[in-house]
């Protein structure tokens, strides 16, 4: 059922002042990093309330991302789905995926901020890239953390990262992927914070960054409005998205809220629901409520409160919590969220590219398989999905998991 906010709410009210969307979010971190985070919020709501800072950022945004990406009928899948699928095209934004919009944002708040140096974590490696790309573009020096599991399968940005100049530090705590890489990348910030800003890449951690991502983000969704409404007269039926941390997804949904349109965020199924088998924080094995990296929200732990494995094929959906606005979304029933096993996104992945000519990441893949699976329900609806990003990084992984599409 679609929920509107016609009869009570606002979604603009969150986050409150103390950064909580109702009971998740917040600020659970250590007192060494009160004053940082302090610091950034301040710099950051003079930020978006400054002109000269709008302007630069939109500017970057369009001369140098390549914004507006347009929105691109599926035509031929639409025709095997039977419902019309629209792709809007992060995959088109220059360094291949939605990161580089929060990436530009930050950069120039740290700039603002008179810091010099910028560290970030990084999963699928697109976060790192972008970082990497925007540093390179300002003049700021880069260091990438990032798990040694997530290098091995996402080799090439790891060396992209370095041929744009950024220094990029394996990270072999833990299960060796990006949680671990956030914890490096905290670390070095609270270490150095008088030259540094910490760059996080998704709607998570410790207030402002869940608001600030977003908002950096939510050109996402503004464009793809007024794109729909230019191209059919009217609005999508239903938005999909995949969640990893959740920018994308919340990029794209955040300018439908106030719309009757339905919302559905995908997270990975992995291989089961059994815990440590997949990464969905809502609907599998492990999910509960509890605290992770400054924030409080839904996340995979054990009866005892230690936070579970993840697995997905997907580097970038690969991490044990979700962003508090997610939490707060769906327990508002306004977003509802749904899980796609590896093999059904490498299906996806094989069938974009065979009708359509597209290779998307693995993580869009998993918001393809999900309307793939779910499209009956969906018959002569109008549907448009976040193409987060595109597939070249992931071939490695593809061929190895299907021997097949090695070009035989
Ligand atoms: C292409 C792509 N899509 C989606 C994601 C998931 O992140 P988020 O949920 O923050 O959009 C990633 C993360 O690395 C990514 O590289």
């Amino acid at each position: 059922m679609v929920t509107t906010t016609q009869e009570s709410r606002s979604w603009d009210e969150v986050p409150d002042l103390a950064g909580c969307f109702g009971p998740y979010g917040g600020q659970y971190v250590p007192e060494t990093l009160m004053n940082p985070l302090a610091e950034l919020s301040r710099a950051y709501n003079d930020a978006r309330r400054d002109p000269v800072f709008i302007s630069e950022f939109d500017r970057l945004l369009r001369d140098y991302v390549g914004r507006p990406t347009p929105i691109s009928y599926a035509e031929r899948l639409s025709g095997t789905l039977g419902c019309h699928l629209w792709l809007k095209r992060e995959d088109l934004c220059h360094t291949g995926a939605h990161k580089i919009n929060n990436a530009v944002g930050q950069a120039l708040l740290a700039l603002r901020m008179g810091k010099r140096r910028i560290v970030a974590e990084t999963g699928a490696g697109q976060h790192g890239v972008a970082t990497a790309t925007v540093c390179a573009l300002l003049g700021i020096e880069c260091v990438v953390y990032m798990g040694t599991e997530d290098m091995a399968r996402q080799a090439p940005n790891v060396q992209r990262m370095r041929l744009l100049g950024a220094t990029v530090r394996g990270v072999e705590a833990g299960s060796r992927t990006l949680k671990d890489a956030v914890n490096e990348a905290m670390r070095d910030w609270v270490t150095n914070v008088r030259t540094t800003h910490y760059l996080l890449g998704s709607v998570l951690g410790a207030h402002p960054y869940p608001m600030m991502v977003r908002d950096f983000q939510i050109v996402i969704g503004r464009e793809a409005r007024r794109q729909f409404l230019e191209r059919t007269d009217s609005l999508p039926d239903l938005l999909v998205a995949c969640v990893g941390g959740g920018s994308n997804s919340i990029g794209l949904f955040h300018a439908f809220l106030d719309d009757p349109v339905e919302m559905v965020g995908v997270e990975a199924g992995g291989r089961s629901d059994r815990p440590g088998d997949h990464a969905s924080r809502f609907l599998g094995g492990g999910a509960a409520v509890g605290v992770l990296q400054g924030s409080r929200t839904y996340l995979l732990q054990d009866e005892t409160g230690n936070v579970l494995p993840t697995h997905s094929v997907s580097a970038g959906l690969d991490y044990p919590a979700i962003g508090p606005e997610h939490a707060f979304l769906r327990d508002a029933g306004r977003v509802r969220y749904g899980t796609v096993r590896d093999a059904e996104a490498l299906k996806a992945f094989q069938t974009l590219g065979r009708l359509e000519g597209i290779l998307p990441a693995l993580e869009s893949a998993h918001a393809v398989a999900w309307i793939m699976r779910e499209a009956a329900a969906f018959h002569g609806k109008n549907v448009l999905l976040n193409l987060s990003g595109r597939g070249d990084k992931d071939l490695d992984i593809v061929e190895r998991h299907m021997p097949e599409e090695r070009g035989a």
